[in-house]
């Protein structure tokens, strides 16, 4: 291949993996207000495990890995809320607030924790985009028992 040939390739490469990156392109295509099932549809794994860096100050998400400030979050998805490290203390507001973690109550709780359940220890201001919030909870379904990544 011609270096200037190979010099348009790379160019090309490069420009689709940083739309990638920032979801810009998925973000167009899903408007303003996308709904959380919209959002799911094209909800990107790896880019959220990139945006679980911001958890991982207080979570580890490993099988079996230890509690930090927060419980760890290993196969949390579908999972009875404040029960995911039975070994973690929970706050009585966040046990107060029932149901399980189905995509439609992640959204919420990521959107704004504090608002969700008043007195929570998990002092997180949130994550506003609906796309970073889908990407997110695709990363969570994806380490849990029966697949393969559990990094
Ligand atoms: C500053 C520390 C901190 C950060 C950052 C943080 N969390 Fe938490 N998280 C906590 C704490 C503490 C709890 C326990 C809350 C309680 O008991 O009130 C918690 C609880 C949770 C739970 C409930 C687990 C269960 O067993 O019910 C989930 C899910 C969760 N966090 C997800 C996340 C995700 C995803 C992120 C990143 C987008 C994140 N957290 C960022 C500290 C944090």
């Amino acid at each position: 291949m011609r270096a200037g040939r190979r010099l348009l390739l790379c160019g090309a490469l490069l420009v689709s993996a940083c739309a990638d990156d920032d979801g810009g392109e998925r973000r167009r295509a899903l408007g303003d207000r996308p709904t959380l099932e919209a959002a799911m549809r094209v909800a990107d794994s790896r880019r959220g495990g990139r945006l679980f860096g911001r958890c991982a100050a207080c979570h580890t998400i490993g099988p079996g890995a230890g509690d930090r400030n927060g419980p760890n979050l290993f196969a949390v998805m579908n999972k009875p809320v404040a029960s995911n490290s039975p070994r973690y203390g929970y706050t009585a507001a966040l046990r107060a607030l029932g149901g399980t973690w189905t995509p439609e109550a992640m959204d919420r709780w990521l959107a704004d924790p504090m608002t969700v359940a008043p007195g929570t220890r998990m002092r997180f201001e949130g994550l506003a985009d609906p796309l970073d919030r889908a990407d997110v909870i695709a990363y969570l379904h994806s380490h849990s028992a029966g697949t393969a990544s559990t990094r």
